[in-house]
């Protein structure tokens, strides 16, 4: 198995261009079945889990081709196959082709999802969603059945704004038969998108980035060419980065109103940055003030950036915190940051981060996606040689990381 070697401590200099957002484009690829038509999504990362998605469209005899610059999914053949197979549970989004199929056959067979562990990850919320249409499901073994005479638009309330069932619930809802309505939705920017690619697939829908979200059926949808939004949680993590090393650092590709809770997290720790359009300057920071965070739902702190802030907060002088309010697992990266010469402690849904502590090189496992990514820019500013165990958790999410670290000077490499 392959690992990732860094050799940690040198500023870095130069400009990171974003790539599209994974949260959007995991649901873009399933959603985009419902067109029965060709797709054409631009600005997609390069990143394991859109592989995966497209190896799940092969299964339902739906075409793609794929270059630099776009993605394109045919599904004018599409077949409604159960997907049984191992690829559905090993990313959380293959629970998108649950409300796609639905939406588009009024029935379907899947593999329950799996994705990084951060706790328990239930679908209730999402399976709220499908009966509020008036569908019917069984869960048996690993295998979830759904099934609907037809599809009716009705007023769903979900006690959580949770951002897969409300995008979920929109997939099958666009070709129900007359209104949904969606209270508590979610409201990241992912849903957003998601919306608006399915507007311009000729869906009707309104509301979108509101808690309030209405769906009017339609009885078809047709192709169309989109532009995925920047990638929020991987522009945060390069912003991060250049706050620790930044000489200065150039995020590139950004969406700022995005950011708008890491950054003024970030003014609090007394980060220098400027921002201009799309860009984002950042320097190094040398004396990093302590500071309280807790994750909340969009525009609340991203839970996604939690595990890669723990990193810059062991750089921070004094005592910080982080509150996980959105899953009950998610602190797994903090035991390898120890190892590395971190000073922190768990407590139930708090970590406490005693700094600055002096990070040293050392051998980590990267548990989950952004955990990894943790630990990626703990070798960049660590002294010594990191070594980085499977790494493939972080490929899933982050487009061409080597590439990109390398082209600003970051000493880092893949083993062979
Ligand atoms: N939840 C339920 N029941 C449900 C659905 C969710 O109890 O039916 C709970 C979850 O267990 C969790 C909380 O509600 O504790 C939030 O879940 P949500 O549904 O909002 O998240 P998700 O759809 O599972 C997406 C992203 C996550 C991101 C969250 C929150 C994708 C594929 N995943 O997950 O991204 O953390 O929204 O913003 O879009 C990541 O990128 O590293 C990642 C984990």
């Amino acid at each position: 198995m392959n690992k990732i070697i860094i050799h940690g401590g040198f500023p870095l200099e130069g400009i990171i261009n974003i790539d599209g957002s994974k949260n959007s484009v995991v649901a873009l690829i399933p959603a985009s079945i419902l067109s029965k038509s060709v797709v054409r999504i631009y600005n997609y990362p390069k990143i394991s889990d859109v592989g995966v998605l497209i190896d799940i469209l092969k299964e339902l005899n739906v075409n793609t081709k794929i270059n630099e610059t776009y993605l394109e999914i045919d599904s004018t053949n599409i077949n409604n196959t159960p997907l049984i197979t191992a690829k559905m549970g090993s990313l959380r989004a293959s629970y998108y082709f649950m409300g796609a199929l639905l939406g588009l056959f009024k029935e379907a067979v899947l593999r329950l999802p799996g994705g990084c562990y951060l706790g328990p990850r239930p679908i209730d919320l999402h399976l709220q969603g499908f009966a509020g249409l008036d569908c019917r499901y069984e869960i048996d073994d690993e295998l979830i059945h759904l099934q609907a005479e037809k599809l009716i638009g009705r007023e769903i309330h979900f006690p959580f704004p949770s951002v897969g069932a409300t995008i979920n619930t929109m997939l099958a809802a666009v070709l129900a038969e007359g209104k949904t309505i969606i209270y508590n939705a979610a409201k990241e920017p992912e849903i957003v998108d998601v919306a608006n690619f399915l507007n311009q697939m000729g869906a009707t829908i309104k509301g979108a980035g509101t808690s309030t979200i209405e769906i009017i059926g339609v009885k078809m949808l047709h192709g169309t060419e989109y532009q995925v939004i920047p990638d929020r949680i991987e522009a945060g993590t390069y912003l991060i980065l250049g706050a620790m090393l930044g000489n200065p650092l150039e995020i590139n590709k950004v969406n700022p109103h995005h950011l708008k809770a890491l950054l003024s997290t970030l003014t609090n720790c007394g980060v220098r940055y400027d921002i201009n359009d799309d860009k984002i300057i950042v320097h190094k920071t040398d004396k990093l003030l302590p500071t309280n965070i807790i994750t909340q739902v969009y525009p609340g702190f991203p839970t996604d950036l939690q595990q890669i802030i723990t990193t810059l907060l062991t750089q921070c002088n004094g005592v910080s915190t982080i509150t996980e309010t959105i899953y009950s697992d998610r602190f797994q990266n903090c035991h390898e940051l120890i190892k590395m010469g971190a000073n922190i402690e768990i407590d139930n849904k708090q970590a406490i981060i005693k700094g600055k502590t002096h990070l040293k090189g050392t051998e980590v496992v990267a548990k989950d996606l952004r955990g990894g990514a943790s630990l990626v820019l703990a070798g960049l500013i660590a002294e010594g040689t990191t070594i980085i165990d499977e790494p493939q958790h972080i490929l899933r999410g982050y487009s061409n990381i080597m590439k990109k670290l390398q082209k600003v000077k970051a000493n880092i490499h893949m083993s062979t």
